[in-house]
């Protein structure tokens, strides 16, 4: 396995950028000419009415999906076309909407299998190799407040404990970006107002650049610094949340559905 060391990257402000991209469904447009910018350490949200292309944009940037016009940088590197296992090795991680997560196994060892995958498949238990796996995962299950579910079969889980699951097995990638589609759907009040909190604190205290999609205006507006409006696969609009708040559009496009 080849890893680029962090010091070859070119060091920007910038660690995602899109210019034109475009994809087609059939006859359907689902991503139309969005050309977006993203500052690195940017805790963001892509909002827009169901069907606006919002999964759609994160398949594109994370190699689900092949543009069929348009380009993708990330981190400096131009990222368009390269299969989703490569930009994942190369710092961004999607949590949500994708399930990588074995039932049978533990949470426990759910993890650790993300990490050792992530540090090498070749593994030494005769080196430090497994130890520093070990430790990485407990880190894991800590941040993500799974550490007294380590021994439950990922089965078991109750919905909201299942999406921390999730995270941590994206986090287990070592993203720099963190793409979430939706963290908080399904969830109760109170896992919604957890994930928020540890989406917030991943951002803070650990420089993880996150973009999410959200249908729930509240989450948006109390955790996104910028917010970016996708209708029908444009994009519409991008600023501030009282910008958004006071733009006539948006109040348009979600006030009349999907008109
Ligand atoms: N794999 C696909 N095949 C065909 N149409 C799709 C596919 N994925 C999404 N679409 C269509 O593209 C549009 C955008 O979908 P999506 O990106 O899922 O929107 P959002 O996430 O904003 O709700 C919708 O009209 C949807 O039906
Ligand atoms: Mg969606």
């Amino acid at each position: 396995m080849t890893v680029t060391p962090i010091e070859t990257v070119a060091a920007t402000d910038t660690i995602l950028e899109t210019r034109g991209l475009t994809k087609d469904f059939g006859g359907l447009r689902a991503t139309n000419d969005v050309s977006f910018t993203l500052a690195r350490g940017a805790k963001e949200a892509i909002i827009g009415p169901n069907g606006a292309g919002k999964s759609t944009f994160f398949a594109l940037v994370s190699g689900r999906h092949r543009p069929d016009a348009g380009s993708v940088t990330f981190d400096g590197q131009d990222v368009t076309g390269l299969p989703p296992h490569e930009i994942a090795r190369r710092g961004m991680s999607r949590a949500f909407q994708v399930s990588s997560i074995f039932n049978r196994l533990t949470v426990l060892e759910n993890v650790r299998s993300a990490v050792q995958v992530r540090r090498g498949r070749a593994f030494d238990f005769f080196s430090d190799a497994r130890r520093v796996a070990l430790d990485r995962t407990e880190e894991i299950l800590a941040l993500c407040r799974l550490a007294d579910r380590r021994h439950v079969p990922a089965g078991e889980l109750s919905q909201g404990d299942k999406k921390k699951l999730e995270l941590a097995l994206a986090l287990a990638g070592e993203p720099r970006l963190l793409l979430l589609d939706e963290p908080t759907a399904g969830m109760s009040l109170e896992e919604t107002r957890e994930t928020m909190a540890l989406v917030d604190d991943l951002n803070e205290s650990h420089g993880l650049t996150i973009l999410f999609t959200e249908h729930d205006m509240s989450v948006v507006f109390n955790h996104a610094r910028r917010i970016t409006l996708l209708h029908r696969g444009r994009m519409i609009l991008s600023g501030s949340p009282a910008e958004v708040r006071a733009n006539d559009e948006v109040q348009s496009i979600y006030l009349g559905g999907q008109a």
